[in-house]
């Protein structure tokens, strides 16, 4: 299982001084040491963490795939087109929310997207989608010819108890199967951390997992480095 490392928190604390540090891109030199196989930011229509220069600078640094989550408006498809990053996720943004709230409603979009998704492929951009694990939801993402999807994990994440993880791991499984079944490449991401990544890394079907929070999180104690290091041991544990 691959792990991309999201940063924008590291903007996050910068723009709290609204000044140069802590680098994103530094950030993202330190992920890629510790083991990062990826490295996520998320521009927002908002800017409130990362800004577009992050993402041409990073795009000019790294060596890893560097995948930008946003939301599928032309001002970020203009964007993209010009910076070219190796991939786009996208996702739903509502102006006040703390952080990505839900899936992308593909049935809801299903006219747009399509169109949309095409001008990004057609430039080299590889797209995902964030995507709840509803059945529904990704058979309709097939149906337009989405080819990578991002399951949302957020109900897993905020499990509070064994049983419930159980409950929500084995819905996960099965959407999971059903979706390599389409023939889609399935990714991970939302609230995973290095607790409940022990009983999801045994989704070996899921290509790559996404995660943020608690990887900054951990590096504010013990560096970023060591922060991803632990969190891909913990991923590769039992390869
Ligand atoms: N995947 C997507 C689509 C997200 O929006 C986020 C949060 O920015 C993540 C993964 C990472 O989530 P977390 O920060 O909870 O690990």
């Amino acid at each position: 299982m691959r792990l991309g490392v999201n940063i924008d928190h590291i903007a996050t604390l910068r723009e709290a001084r609204k000044g140069s540090e802590p680098d994103p891109v530094q950030a993202a030199v330190l992920a890629e040491l510790g083991g990062a196989d990826g490295i996520t930011v998320h521009l927002r229509g908002d800017r409130r963490h990362i800004k577009e220069r992050d993402v041409e600078l990073l795009k000019a640094t790294i060596k890893v795939p560097l995948n930008v989550e946003m939301a599928a408006t032309s001002e970020m498809k203009a964007i993209m087109l010009t910076i070219l990053p190796h991939q786009v996720t996208l996702v739903p943004e509502k102006k006040d929310e703390v952080t990505t709230e839900g899936g992308l409603d593909v049935i809801l979009n299903q006219n747009v997207l399509p169109d949309y998704i095409r001008e990004l492929e057609v430039s080299g951009i590889k797209v995902s989608i964030f995507i709840d694990p509803d059945k529904e939801q990704i058979r309709a993402a097939h149906k337009i010819g989405v080819k990578t999807i991002e399951l949302n994990t957020t109900r897993y994440s905020e499990c509070k108890d064994r049983e419930c993880e159980k409950k929500e791991y084995g819905k996960l499984q099965e959407i999971v199967k059903y979706s390599k079944k389409l023939g889609m490449e399935v990714l991970a991401g939302h609230g995973l951390n290095y607790r409940n990544i022990q009983l999801f890394r045994n989704l070996k079907e899921v290509e790559e997992v996404n995660i943020g929070h608690s990887i900054i999180s951990r590096a504010a104690f013990v560096g970023l480095e060591r922060a991803v290091r632990e969190m891909k041991s913990l991923l590769n544990f039992n390869l």
